[in-house]
């Protein structure tokens, strides 16, 4: 007979008041695999792995480890059962040495701790699995990837046999996520079992080996990685075919729009962010910026707007010189702005969705005449424009402030783009959003260049930004580092650039 798989959860349920956010859920891993636990955002994937962590008590259902039934109360069980989740927030203490913080909450270790040993210890897991780790270095002298191989360590240190991995690469740059698959294979060699949580299908493809889609708190698929393609697991994540994107075309003008020279700025810390940006953008073409964030783009995306004062350079826009205009006046040239943040720049959250189309335009009309609002008009267009720009529900009278990612950002689209923008500053547009709402997003930009217009897209997703560019800047530190056209424009190559290696 075969021996039971390691994992086995079956008929799993988790109900939040009214909200049914696992409905008999089977998730079934086999030994020495990498799983990937797929699914747009809100279908269930963390309330499933919790459970099996023992944060949440399931409604129903029952889990067995290697054929045993597996009673886990809370997350002392997990890990004695072998269990270990690496978070999506790392919970380290900065000042405290790898090894202290790796042996931090290990109940284990009583009272007296072995320092010596302790490193030993650390440095041998660190070996076997190929982190790279110095025990003795304080977390807080140690960049972002690898304060997440601490995590790692600290399961591994616990004895754990399957690691969880939540949406592991959201924090990291392209060479991070690489240098963390080439462990978590690791992992898979030296006898562990990984489950890998994320909605990145590049991921799923790269590294695992086995696949279960969630879909709305429900099974939706169970796929072996190699017999599967991209389309096949997008499927099934958003339950209906995706459009495809509409054929590339030769851009439609090549008049510039947006012409940037020498653009100086500084940071809200005083620290120089821009230190000489040229940059053009073409009416009918979208100029991608790439760059890890924080090298200057956000500053880029305020001076263009004139929400940040820049200490020298140009700006202009449709041959007008706006380098020292205010945003009002910017926008009424026809620049619309599609702003990194969309909770705190891009939306007024307790107003309804109706009032945040309007918002800035309330004073003229169609929405006001004579200086008196029209409260119909605003209804009436706030209607059109949540079918338009596919809201859910299409009603325009809810506050903004209740809306999921994917319509906040379509009602930042909605009042952006409903009057034909000569130019579109995007600013990482679809951070955030699930599989269905980027999507959405692709498809109103590439609409948005085919009528015309000049796009500034400013993403550090390399997908989005070789998927949707006719061109591609890279930004690092202050600098465009390189132009490229979209054929020159590898993956390897963007990545590089972004780290800054300029060479490549
Ligand atoms: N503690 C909670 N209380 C109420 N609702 C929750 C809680 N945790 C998750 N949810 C809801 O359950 C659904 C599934 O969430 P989650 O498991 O986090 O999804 P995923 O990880 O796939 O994005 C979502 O609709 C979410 O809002
Ligand atoms: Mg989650």
């Amino acid at each position: 007979m075969a021996s039971p798989p390691l994992l086995e959860m079956r008929g799993i349920a988790k109900r939040f008041g009214t909200l049914q956010a696992l409905d008999a859920v089977d998730l079934v891993v086999q030994e020495r695999e990498i799983h990937a636990l797929v699914g747009e955002n809100g279908a269930g994937k963390t309330t499933l792995m919790n459970v099996l962590y023992g944060l949440y008590r399931a409604d129903a259902g029952t889990i067995r480890i290697r054929g045993a039934e597996a009673r886990i109360g809370g997350p002392r069980d997990a890990i004695a059962r072998g269990i270990g989740m690496i978070h999506q927030h790392f919970m380290l203490v900065p000042p405290l040495t790898i090894a202290e913080n790796v042996v931090l909450g290990d109940e284990r270790t009583g009272f007296v701790l072995d320092r010596r040993a302790v490193e030993a210890r650390v440095r041998e897991l660190s070996d076997r699995f190929g982190l790279a780790i110095d025990p003795a270095a304080r977390v807080e002298a140690v960049p972002l990837g690898l304060q997440q191989r601490v995590e790692i360590l600290k399961v591994l240190y616990r004895g754990s046999e399957i690691l969880v991995f939540d949406e592991p690469t959201a924090v990291l740059t392209p060479q991070e996520v690489d240098e963390l698959f080439v462990i978590v294979r690791k992992l898979r060699d030296e006898g562990k079992t990984v489950i890998l949580i994320t909605h990145k299908l590049r991921e799923v493809l790269a590294v695992t080996d086995r696949i279960t889609v969630l879909r709305d708190g429900r099974n939706a698929g169970e796929l072996v990685t190699r017999e599967t393609n991209a389309a096949q697991i997008a499927r099934a994540m958003v339950g209906h075919e995706l459009r495809t994107l509409q054929a590339r075309t030769t851009p439609t003008g090549t008049e510039p729009v947006l012409e940037i020279g020498g653009l100086a700025a500084r940071s809200d810390r005083g620290t120089a962010a821009l230190r000489g940006v040229d940059v053009v953008v073409h009416a009918g073409e979208i100029l991608g910026l790439a760059g890890v964030g924080g090298n200057g783009q956000s500053e880029l995306a305020e001076c263009v707007m004139g929400l940040r004062r820049p200490t020298g350079g140009t700006i202009l826009i449709a041959g007008a010189d706006v380098t020292h205009d205010d945003p009002k006046r910017t926008r009424a040239r026809g620049v619309a702005y599609v702003p990194e943040d969309r909770r705190l720049e891009g939306l007024v959250l307790p107003f309804t969705v109706a009032e945040n189309f309007v918002l800035g335009k309330h004073d003229r009309a169609p929405y006001a005449r004579g200086g008196v609002l029209d409260g119909a008009a605003i209804a009436r267009e706030g209607a059109r424009l949540a079918r338009e720009f596919d809201l859910r529900p299409p009603d325009p009278g809810v506050v903004t402030a209740n809306l999921s990612g994917g319509n906040l950002q379509k009602v930042v689209l909605g009042r952006e783009l409903s009057e034909r923008p000569k130019l579109i500053i995007a600013s990482q547009p679809t951070r955030g959003l699930d599989v269905a709402a980027t999507e959405y997003v692709h498809e109103r930009l590439l609409e948005q260049r085919q009528a015309g217009a000049a796009v500034l897209l400013i993403s550090s997703e390399l997908d989005e930004i070789r998927a949707l560019s006719d061109r591609i800047a890279v930004i690092f530190e202050g600098r465009i580092v390189a132009a490229l056209t979209a054929a020159e424009a590898t993956e390897e190559r963007l990545g590089l650039l972004m780290a800054g290696q300029a060479a490549a």
